[in-house]
C-alpha cells in the first residue's frame, strides 16, 4: 500500500501519460532493433530513443557485439554502428576482434518487429551470463552458479562523439571494490562516493590524496559477501574519464573511445588476476638482481659522491645492489649525454665497471623529451598543426618522441644502444612520461575543448595542464586526445625492446606512467611521495592496487622523496620497504641526505630487515615466476588468501608476501605495539619459529613493535625456500638453501622453488633453462613425510646447489623424533628439537633438482 502522497504522484504520472508520445518523448537511451546470436557470440543494433542536450549530438545507431571469449571472460563492446572510432590499439593490448554476428550469413537474426524482451548469451562452460534487454536497452552480467547480478546497467546510456556515459548498479552492502587507479588513497578498499579521474598527469607530487596521478587503470575487482566470490570489470578505453563509485552504483564518463567492457569471472581473487593478465599480458619477468636494494637520490653531485655512497653501504655492511643516478648525470639534462665536469665518461665508466666487478648494478634515468636543438632531423616527434611540437622540460625546449611511430621506437632503441657503449647501464628508469611538459599549453583548437571536463587535479583543470596539448598529432593521424594515456606505456615498451636488443638479457625498466598492460614491460614506483607517516601507510594501498593491475614489481621511495625524513620514520620505512617487491631509497635534492648508513637506527633496521629480505629472495623470486605465469601479485592483500573472511576486506596495514608470509609493520611514530589481524589458521614467527597464533577464526592480536624489523609471520601450510643473507643478490645466490616448513594442524604444508640464472630473457619458456620443484608435507601414522617433486629441471643440474637445513615448525613431540632422509636415519647431531615446537634438521646435502623424502617419526 502506498502512502497518500505516493498515490498522488502515481495519479499525476498516469494523467501526464495520457499525453501523446508519453514516455518516449522523455526517455533517453536506446532500444534494441535487431539481435542475433551464434554459438558464444551475440550482436545487436541499437537505435537512439531520446537524446540529451549536453555534450554534443547523440550517436543515433549503435552496434553491440559480445562474446564469451573464454570460460571465464565475457567481452561486451558498444560502438557507433556507422563510423569507426578510436580504440586501444593492438600494439598495446593484442586481442582478437569481435565478430559481428549480424553480418554472419549463417546466423538468424530475430524478427525485428517482434523482438523478445530480452536475449541472453550463455554457455555451459562459462559462469558468466549476459542478458540484453530490448526496450529500453540495458544489459546485465550475472553469475550462472549463484544468480548474483554482477553488472547491471541502467537505461540511460549516453553515447556521443566525445562523451560516453554508462551506469551499473552494485549491491552496496555486499560489494567491496578495489582498483581504479592511479591515485594515492587512504584506504585500499575503495570508498563510496569517490570519483576516480583517469588522466595521466605529473602533478609534481603524489602525496595529494584522490587525484589523478601518473597512470590509468580502468579496472576494478569486486569481492562479494557472503561467499567471497570475486569478479572484475575492465573498461578498455584510453581516453580521459571520470569513474564515480557511489557504493550502490558505478558510473563511467569517458570523453572518447568505445564502451569496450571485459568481465572476468574469478571466482577467487587469484583466478581474477590470472584471467585479467591472460588478456592484458603477463607481468614481465624481472631480473633476480632487481629484487636487491636500490639506492638513488636526485642531486648526487658527481661520481665521487656516488662512490662515497657505495663505500658507505659497504662499510656499514648494508646490502646495496644497484646504484642509480637521476638527471644529474646528464649534460644540460639531455638524454644520452654525460655532464663533462661531474660525470665524465673517464670517471663514470670505471665506477660502473667497479660496481659490476662487485656484483652490483647501475641504473640511470631517461626522460622521453629530447632537447630541441639536439634532435636528429627525423620525422619521429609529436606534431602540432603539421610542425614538430615544442614543449619545455628539464633541458629547456624539447620535442616529444612519438612512440606510436615504429621509427620513433627504433630511434629510442638505437640511442639506448649507443649510450650503453659508453656506460653499460643495467636498467633504465623512464620518468616524466605522462608526458610532462612545463610549458603552459593554452587550449589551441576545438579538440582541446572537450564538451565534458573530467575532474583532473580534483578541480577540473584543463587536460592540457602540465602535458602536451591533446590536439597534438601522433603517427597515422592519431591524436594525443585519444592516445595520451598510452604515452608512458609505449615509452616503456620501446625502452624494454631497446635494452633487450642491446643486451640479450632480461631488461629492467622502471616507468612512472603506466596503462593497462604496462606490467608486460615495466616496474613502477609510486612517484613523488613525501617523508610523512601517512605516506608510509598509503604506500601500501597503491602497491596492492598495482598488484591487481598486473604490475607486481612496485615500490615506494623508502623514507620519502620530498621533505626531510626523520630517523624514526626512515627506520620504520626501511622495515616496511624490505617487503616492497621493488625496494629503492630515493630523495629530492633539497632534502637532507638519508642513505641508510647515515643514522644509527636506520643502519640497524637496514641490516636486519634486509637480512630477512635477502634470506627470502628464493621465495620472492619464485613469486615472480608465479606472477609471470599466472598474474598473481607478489605482495597481496589478505583477502587474496582468505576471501571467505570478510574481516580481511578492509585490511591495509598488513599484507601478504605470496600466500605464506604475513607482514605487520609499524606505521605510527612512537608505537610500542602493532594491532594485527590474523586470519584463521596457524601463524609462526619468522624470527624464532614459535607458534605465535593458532586460531579457528580470524583474530585481532596486539603484537609488540619490534625495534629494527617488522613483525613477520609464516602461514601454517606453507613451505618457504630460503637462502642466506649477503650484501648482494649474487653472493646470496651462492649460499646453501634452507626450507622453512610451517605445518598446519593436520601436519600438511606445500611450497615451490623456481630457479634460473635470473637474467635470461625468458622465464620458464621453452628456450630457457629453469628448474621448478614442488615441496609437500603430509601426516602419516607415526609422523610426517616431506617430499620434493621436481617438475622441470633444465637449470639446477648445472649448479649442483644443495639444501643443507630444513626447519619444521609446529611439531609437537614429547621426545626427540627420529628423522630419515631417503630412508637413511639422520644422526642425532643433525637434529635440534627447539622445544618451541620447531625441529631443525641440519647437515643435509639434498641436491636441488633431485627428488627426496624426509620422514619424521615421532616418539610416543
Ligand atoms: C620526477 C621523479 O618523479 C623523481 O623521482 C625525480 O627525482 C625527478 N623527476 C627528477 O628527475
Amino acid at each position: 500500500m502506498g502512502s497518500p502522497s505516493a498515490n498522488h504522484v502515481a495519479l499525476v504520472a498516469f494523467l501526464v501519460c495520457l499525453l501523446p508520445h508519453c514516455g518516449s518523448a522523455k526517455r533517453t537511451g536506446y532500444d534494441v532493433v535487431s539481435v542475433a546470436g551464434s554459438g558464444n557470440r551475440l550482436s545487436a543494433r541499437l537505435k537512439l530513443v531520446g537524446g540529451t542536450a549536453q555534450y554534443g549530438p547523440d550517436v543515433k545507431k549503435l552496434s553491440l557485439s559480445a562474446s564469451l571469449e573464454t570460460d571465464s571472460r565475457l567481452h561486451v563492446r558498444i560502438t557507433d554502428a556507422d563510423h569507426s572510432r578510436w580504440e586501444v590499439p593492438q600494439v598495446v593490448i593484442p586481442r582478437t576482434a569481435l565478430q559481428d554476428v549480424l553480418l554472419d550469413p549463417t546466423a538468424t537474426p530475430d524478427n525485428a518487429a517482434a523482438l523478445p524482451s530480452s536475449r541472453t548469451l550463455s554457455s555451459a562452460s562459462s559462469d558468466l551470463v549476459l542478458t540484453i534487454h530490448t526496450s529500453p536497452f540495458r544489459f546485465t552480467v550475472s553469475r550462472r552458479s549463484t544468480g548474483d547480478v554482477l553488472f547491471d546497467t541502467s537505461a540511460n546510456l549516453v553515447f556521443k562523439d566525445r562523451y560516453l556515459e554508462v551506469t551499473s548498479a552494485l549491491p552496496a552492502s555486499r560489494s567491496s571494490l578495489y582498483g581504479l587507479g592511479e591515485q594515492t588513497k587512504q584506504t585500499f578498499r575503495l570508498r563510496h562516493n569517490d570519483t576516480f579521474t583517469l588522466w595521466n598527469e605529473d602533478l609534481g607530487r603524489s602525496d595529494q590524496l584522490d587525484l589523478n596521478l601518473y597512470g590509468s587503470h580502468p579496472f576494478y575487482m569486486d569481492v562479494r559477501t557472503p561467499a567471497g566470490a570475486a569478479h572484475a570489470v575492465l573498461l578498455l578505453n584510453s581516453n580521459g574519464m571520470d569513474i564515480h563509485y557511489a557504493g550502490d552504483s558505478i558510473t563511467y564518463k569517458a570523453i572518447g573511445g568505445l564502451l569496450d567492457f571485459y568481465f572476468f569471472a574469478g571466482p577467487s581473487p587469484l583466478a581474477v588476476v590470472d584471467q585479467y593478465t591472460q588478456l592484458i599480458g603477463r607481468p614481465a619477468p624481472m631480473p633476480y638482481w632487481s629484487f636487491g636494494y636500490h639506492q638513488c637520490r636526485y642531486g648526487y653531485k658527481n661520481v665521487a659522491d656516488l662512490e662515497g655512497v657505495v663505500a658507505g653501504y659497504a662499510k656499514a655492511k648494508i646490502p646495496l645492489e644497484a646504484m642509480w643516478t637521476d638527471i644529474d648525470y646528464m649534460d644540460g639534462y639531455q638524454d644520452f649525454t654525460l655532464d663533462p665536469v661531474n660525470y665524465p665518461a673517464k670517471l663514470l665508466r670505471p665506477f660502473v665497471d667497479r660496481l659490476h666487478s662487485n656484483g652490483q648494478r647501475y641504473v640511470v634515468i631517461l626522460d622521453p623529451e629530447i632537447k630541441r636543438n639536439a634532435t636528429p632531423n627525423e620525422d619521429i616527434f609529436l606534431k602540432w598543426n603539421g610542425t614538430t611540437l615544442v614543449g619545455k622540460v628539464w633541458p629547456g625546449e624539447v620535442y616529444f618522441p612519438d612512440f606510436l611511430n615504429p621509427r620513433g621506437a627504433d630511434y629510442w632503441g638505437q640511442k639506448i644502444s649507443e649510450f650503453r657503449r659508453t656506460i653499460p647501464v643495467d636498467g633504465l628508469w623512464c620518468d616524466m612520461n605522462e608526458p610532462a611538459n612545463f610549458l603552459p599549453m593554452e587550449p589551441l583548437n576545438e579538440l582541446d575543448h572537450p564538451p565534458y571536463s573530467i575532474n583532473s587535479n580534483g578541480s577540473h583543470h584543463h587536460i592540457n595542464t602540465w602535458t602536451v596539448p591533446v590536439s597534438s598529432e601522433h603517427y597515422n593521424g592519431v591524436t594525443e586526445y585519444d592516445a595520451h594515456n598510452l604515452f608512458g606505456f609505449l615509452e616503456a615498451k620501446a625502452t624494454h625492446a631497446g635494452l633487450l636488443k642491446d643486451t640479450a638479457r632480461r631488461p629492467f625498466v622502471l616507468s612512472r606512467s603506466t596503462f593497462v598492460g604496462s606490467g608486460r614491460y615495466a616496474a613502477h614506483w609510486t612517484g613523488d611521495n613525501d617523508a610523512r607517516w601517512d605516506e608510509l601507510r598509503n604506500s601500501i594501498n597503491t602497491i596492492l592496487s598495482f598488484g591487481i593491475f598486473g604490475i607486481p614489481m612496485i615500490g615506494s621511495d623508502i623514507c620519502g622523496f620530498t621533505g626531510n625524513s626523520t630517523q624514526e620514520l626512515c627506520s620504520r620505512w626501511i622495515q616496511l620497504g624490505a617487503f616492497y617487491p621493488f625496494m629503492r631509497g630515493h630523495s629530492e635534492k633539497k632534502t637532507i641526505r638519508r642513505e641508510f648508513f647515515l643514522w644509527e637506527s636506520t643502519t640497524r633496521s637496514a641490516r636486519k630487515s634486509f637480512a630477512t629480505r635477502y634470506r627470502l629472495l628464493p621465495y620472492m623470486y619464485t613469486l615472480m615466476y608465479e606472477a609471470h605465469t599466472t598474474g598473481a601479485p607478489i605482495l597481496r592483500p589478505l583477502f587474496f588468501s582468505y576471501p571467505h573472511d570478510a574481516n580481511t576486506y578492509g585490511v591495509n596495514r598488513q599484507f601478504l608476501l605470496g600466500a605464506g608470509v604475513l607482514v605487520s609493520p609499524v606505521m605510527e611514530p612512537g608505537a610500542t605495539t602493532v594491532d594485527a589481524y590474523f586470519p584463521a589458521g596457524r601463524w609462526y614467527s619468522l624470527y624464532d619459529y614459535s607458534l605465535a597464533v593458532a586460531t579457528p577464526k580470524g583474530k585481532r592480536v596486539t603484537l609488540p613493535a619490534l625495534a629494527d624489523v617488522a613483525n613477520v609471520h609464516v602461514a601454517g601450510g606453507s613451505i618457504l625456500p630460503m637462502q642466506q643473507a649477503a650484501l648482494t643478490t649474487s653472493s646470496a645466490r651462492q649460499s646453501e638453501f634452507r626450507l622453512l616448513v610451517a605445518l598446519t594442524e593436520n601436519g600438511t604444508a606445500s611450497g615451490e622453488l623456481f630457479l634460473d640464472d635470473g637474467e635470461s630473457p625468458e622465464m620458464s619458456g621453452a628456450r630457457s633453462m629453469w628448474t621448478l620443484v614442488r615441496f609437500s608435507c603430509a601426516k602419516y601414522r607415526k609422523g610426517i613425510t616431506m617430499r620434493s617433486n621436481v617438475v622441470h629441471n633444465s637449470y639446477a643440474p648445472s649448479r649442483k646447489q644443495v639444501i643443507d637445513k630444513v626447519v619444521f615448525m609446529g611439531l609437537q613431540s614429547p621426545a626427540p623424533p627420529k628423522v630419515y632422509v631417503n630412508g637413511v636415519q639422520v644422526k642425532a647431531a643433525g637434529i635440534r628439537d627447539q622445544k618451541n615446537g620447531a625441529l631443525t634438521v641440519s647437515g643435509l646435502s639434498l641436491v636441488i633438482g633431485e627428488n627426496f623424502q624426509i620422514q619424521i617419526v615421532m616418539s610416543h
